[in-house]
């Protein structure tokens, strides 16, 4: 056991590398797949903005992906051990305290908008959506975010159903979670996928989405909304992969695990594309219209479908469930570390920690309703922290990373633990950390700040 945990609780692991490959994925896919990427996409380009994404998976997520995995499992203690235990004394290792505080405030707002999806889910399962009915969709979304108390509510039973998880524990929680859900979740978007493009008209969706409009890419707009897409989606610089990674057993290899969250997470959202882009075309909707697309285009786009009801009831459930295995991720950030550093147990850290966020959710939620007049640059609060989160909390701290594990930790521990052999590849992961990330993360921000 290594002098970190206390005597007598062996620390807790995956029970085998398919089940952390699972909750991995379980954590990279969720809102940021299906609500937050067909926004994103619609808005900037769809196909171009495709292309832009996966090459910033290819060039900064895959690797930052691999480094986060090796840092955890070489520590086998939490964010913040793992950034000291590799860097004693440079000040990166401050960057670990970083992913604590990070990951505690996206649960804030992603829980609110979990949230949501809870109570869609519940008004379809109860009927009381019926799609038939010619009700304003618009409205009705409105009215739900708008009210001071019920959006609040869903957000309490979200973070309740996530405490519940994280409570039993990696593998009689997060794990039996991932092995449980993610399957249907495969099952269910390819089910709509195949649906959606079904529909007469739904050509035009899909050529949105998989033809680039080469003029998106002289937009720099496009290139810093695609790094800070490709940074949520992954979970990456939030230390969740970290967390992760040091419940994993030295045997498995890296490497691979890396490449199969990778693909997965981004096999999942093209897939949501085709479920979302060929519906909303079919019908005569158009594409980019921000973060009312899942809420307000979908849900009049169910009412007018033959069998809408039941796809409306699959993709809410879709989203609810990704939604709970990543905020169950999350959670579990900062839980592993107050357990060590407060000497809380799982159970009360778990209580504290869920506590904390709901009530950090509370004014994201209140910012679409009594609390609608606070703006800053036209967004409201959630939106603002949402950008600030992903457009410049993330790069700087997925800076930080490539920074560390390029060029502090040493280069022959770093090369080891990431189960690589000296040669090209490892060779390859190190320029890619050293260098090329660290750039191409800079010139992106100063471009999109105006700076350049
Ligand atoms: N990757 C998750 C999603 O796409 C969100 C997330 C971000 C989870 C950061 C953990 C850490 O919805």
């Amino acid at each position: 056991p290594s002098p970190m945990q206390p005597p007598g609780s062996p620390r807790e692991e995956w029970s085998t590398k398919t089940a952390f490959i699972l909750a991995t994925l379980g954590s990279a896919v969720g809102l940021g797949n299906i609500w937050r990427f067909s926004y994103v996409a619609g808005d900037n380009g769809g196909g171009a903005f495709l292309l832009v994404y996966l090459g910033a998976v290819l060039l900064l997520g895959l690797p930052l992906l691999l480094a986060e995995f090796s840092l955890g499992r070489s520590s086998k203690g939490d964010v913040v051990q793992a950034f000291r235990h590799a860097a004693p004394r440079s000040p990166l290792r401050h960057f670990g305290m970083l992913a604590v505080l990070g990951s505690t405030l996206i649960l804030s707002y992603y829980s609110v908008i979990a949230g949501w999806t809870l109570s869609y889910l519940t008004d379809y399962l109860l009927g009381l959506l019926l799609p038939q009915q010619t009700g304003d969709h618009g409205e009705r979304f409105q009215s739900l975010i708008a009210d001071p108390i019920e959006p609040l509510f869903w957000h309490f039973l979200f973070m309740a159903i996530t405490v519940w998880v994280v409570m039993a524990g990696v593998r009689g929680g997060l794990e039996r979670l991932s092995r449980l859900v993610m399957p249907l979740l495969g099952v269910t978007v390819v089910g709509l996928a195949i649906y959606a493009m079904s529909l007469p008209g739904s050509a035009a969706g899909v050529a949105f989405l998989l033809s680039p409009d080469w003029s998106a890419l002289s937009d720099p707009a496009v290139y810093l909304a695609a790094l800070g897409q490709a940074f949520f989606s992954l979970s990456l610089a939030m230390g969740v992969l970290v967390t992760y990674g040091g419940y994993l057993g030295r045997e498995h290899r890296l490497p691979s695990a890396a490449g199969a969250v990778a693909t997965g997470d981004v096999l999942f959202a093209i897939i949501a594309g085709l479920a979302i882009f060929p519906a909303v075309f079919a019908f005569g909707m158009a594409p980019a219209q921000g973060p009312v697309l899942a809420f307000v285009v979908l849900p009049q786009v169910f009412s007018t479908m033959p069998g809408g009801s039941g796809v409306a009831l699959a993709f809410f459930f879709l989203l609810a469930a990704a939604a709970l295995t990543s905020a169950v991720s999350l959670l579990e950030v900062p839980v592993a570390w107050a357990m060590r550093v407060l000497a809380l147990s799982r159970r009360q850290a778990t209580l504290v920690l869920g506590a904390t966020v709901f009530l950090l959710g509370v004014p994201s939620s209140l910012g679409f309703g009594p609390w609608e007049s606070v703006q800053l640059a036209g967004r409201g609060i959630l939106d603002t922290i949402d950008h600030v989160v992903s457009n410049l909390l993330l790069p700087v701290a997925g800076t930080g990373l490539a920074l560390l594990v390029g060029w502090v930790w040493s280069e022959r521990e770093a090369i080891a633990e990431a189960d690589l052999v000296e040669g090209f590849w490892a060779r390859l992961w190190l320029i890619l950390l050293r260098y090329i990330i660290p750039c191409a993360i800079l010139l992106i921000l100063l471009r999109s700040l105006g700076l350049l």
